[in-house]
């Protein structure tokens, strides 16, 4: 265990043992002093997720918590067109639970497929904070990956021929496949809406390189026929489920997740459609558009 520089007893880091992330111990998110929150802000740069277990956050706590990172984006639209929580437009709700007929959150029981949150946006949000309010007995297992180290574990010539190249993170579709609020549904990537981004970013904090990939639905490499590009991202994708470069979290009630948005990408398993699991989420606002390493 390495105690974290310049912390009190009880403050220390415990990576996950996988490819990222570690566990901070001995912080109560309700009560973060300027000095420990230094503290989590570094841990966070250098293992791009963290996990708190064993907090009991309000809704208004969570916010509160996350808004030191920045500025808090207003949560998206549900699938069913509604905002999230009444009163608190920041507070994203992931839940399969029906409520009077309708979903109260989004995504379902299904899976959600490897993703970066919002990426067919200009500025996607640099980080997001996931809650667990109530989770499922089995299943529901949120997994990340390193994108500086999938970056590094690309073989040099694929490296050499992607470098300089933009991908197209599609807008129709989000991670549990549900057509987005506004967006006609098409499976044609090359006229898709969404954003083109670099395929190799810097990371404007860590100044590190790292894969920018959003997700595979609908990506399209710029510029490419579209079964060269095909090929080139099936390429690309190949390495994303090697555990050497990822972390699966197993939730309980009252972990925090904080993930990098830039440098991560994050998947959630399927689970039992009867069972319930509600998880609250924010997202910090990006400080700058993915910008080219
Ligand atoms: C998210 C997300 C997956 C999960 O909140 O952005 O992808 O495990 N959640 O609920
Ligand atoms: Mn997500």
């Amino acid at each position: 265990m390495d105690q974290i520089s310049g912390q009190g007893d009880g403050f220390y880091l415990v990576p996950t043992g996988g490819g990222v992330g570690a566990e901070v111990r001995g912080v109560d998110l309700r009560v973060v002093d300027d000095a420990t929150f230094a503290a989590i802000a570094r841990a966070w740069t250098e293992h791009a997720v963290l996990l708190f277990r064993g907090q009991h956050l309000t809704d208004p706590d969570l916010v509160a918590f996350s808004r030191r990172f920045g500025g808090l984006d207003l949560a998206p639209i549900q699938e069913t067109g509604r905002r999230s929580v009444q009163g608190l437009p920041e507070i994203y709700v992931v839940s399969n639970v029906i409520e009077n007929g309708a979903p109260i959150g989004s995504l379902g029981s299904g899976e959600a497929v490897w993703h970066t949150d919002m990426s067919y946006l200009p500025e996607p949000p640099k980080a997001s904070l996931l809650y667990a309010v109530e989770i499922p007995p089995v299943g529901g297992n949120t997994s990340f990956v390193n994108m500086y180290a999938a970056l590094e574990a690309l073989p040099e010539a694929l490296r050499r021929r992607v470098a300089g190249l933009r991908v197209k993170h599609d807008g129709t579709y989000n991670s549990g496949g549900y057509v987005r609020q506004g967006v006609a549904e098409t499976g044609d990537p090359r006229t898709s809406a969404g954003t083109l981004h670099p395929l190799i970013c810097r990371h404007p904090e860590s100044g590190r390189e790292m894969l920018y990939l959003g997700r595979r639905r609908n990506a399209y490499i710029e510029g490419l026929e579209l079964a060269e590009s095909e090929a080139l991202l099936d390429a690309l994708w190949a390495g994303m489920d090697d555990p050497a470069i990822g972390y699966s979290h197993r939730w309980q009630v009252g972990d925090l997740v904080l993930w990098d948005n830039r440098c991560t990408m994050h998947r959630r398993d399927a689970f039992d459609p009867s069972s319930r699991r509600v998880m609250h989420r924010t997202q910090v606002k990006g400080s700058a558009p993915p910008s080219a390493a």
